[in-house]
């Protein structure tokens, strides 16, 4: 318990904002997990110019990381608007059309998948039943499926 303590209170800074080191963790899982199974990703990701050549690179990056709070931010979202995902589908389109523009393919969004699950699976441990793994699955199926409206239109 102190120690998780300890965790939830160190603390770190990268750019402007201020991470704690479990939220740290957590990204690092799907960044190295996210790498690991696609590569090609890695130069998607492009601020400012600089291309990324590594994981490492990417994890030092304040932008990257605000790419992972911003892909958890429409998870987050999903989960809230669980019962009514429709009223998400615009804003979902739109961002598909937004990936699109900066050259992501649709299935690229299964990489992001594994690597989600890869970090639920690592954090909760037992309590990461089939059951709930389905209901992960899915939830982020529907998210992707809507995104990918915006590669039709
Ligand atoms: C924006 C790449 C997957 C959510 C962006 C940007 C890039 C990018 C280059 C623009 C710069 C930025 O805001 O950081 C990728 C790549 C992906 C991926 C290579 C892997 C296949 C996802 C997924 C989600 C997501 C799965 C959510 C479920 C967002 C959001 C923005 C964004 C919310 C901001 C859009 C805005 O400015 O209105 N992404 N992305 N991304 N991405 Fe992704």
């Amino acid at each position: 318990t102190l120690l998780k303590f300890c965790a939830g209170r160190l603390s770190c800074s990268v750019g402007r904002r201020v991470y704690t080191y479990g939220t740290l963790a957590l990204m690092l899982l799907i960044v190295y997990r996210l790498f690991d199974l696609d590569p090609d990703l890695l130069p998607l990701f492009q601020y400012t110019c600089k291309q990324f050549s590594s994981p490492q690179e990417c994890l030092s990056s304040p932008e990257f990381l605000d790419h992972i709070r911003k892909v958890m931010l429409v998870i987050d979202a999903a989960v809230t608007h669980l019962e009514n995902l429709s009223s998400l589908e615009e804003y979902l389109v739109n961002l598909g059309k937004k990936h699109q523009a900066v050259g992501v393919k649709v299935d690229s969004f299964s990489a992001v998948g594994e690597s989600l699950m890869f970090m639920l699976e690592k954090c909760l441990g037992t309590a990461f039943s089939p059951d709930v793994r389905e209901a992960w699955t899915r939830l982020y199926g529907a998210v992707v499926k809507a995104m990918s409206h915006g590669w039709d239109a």
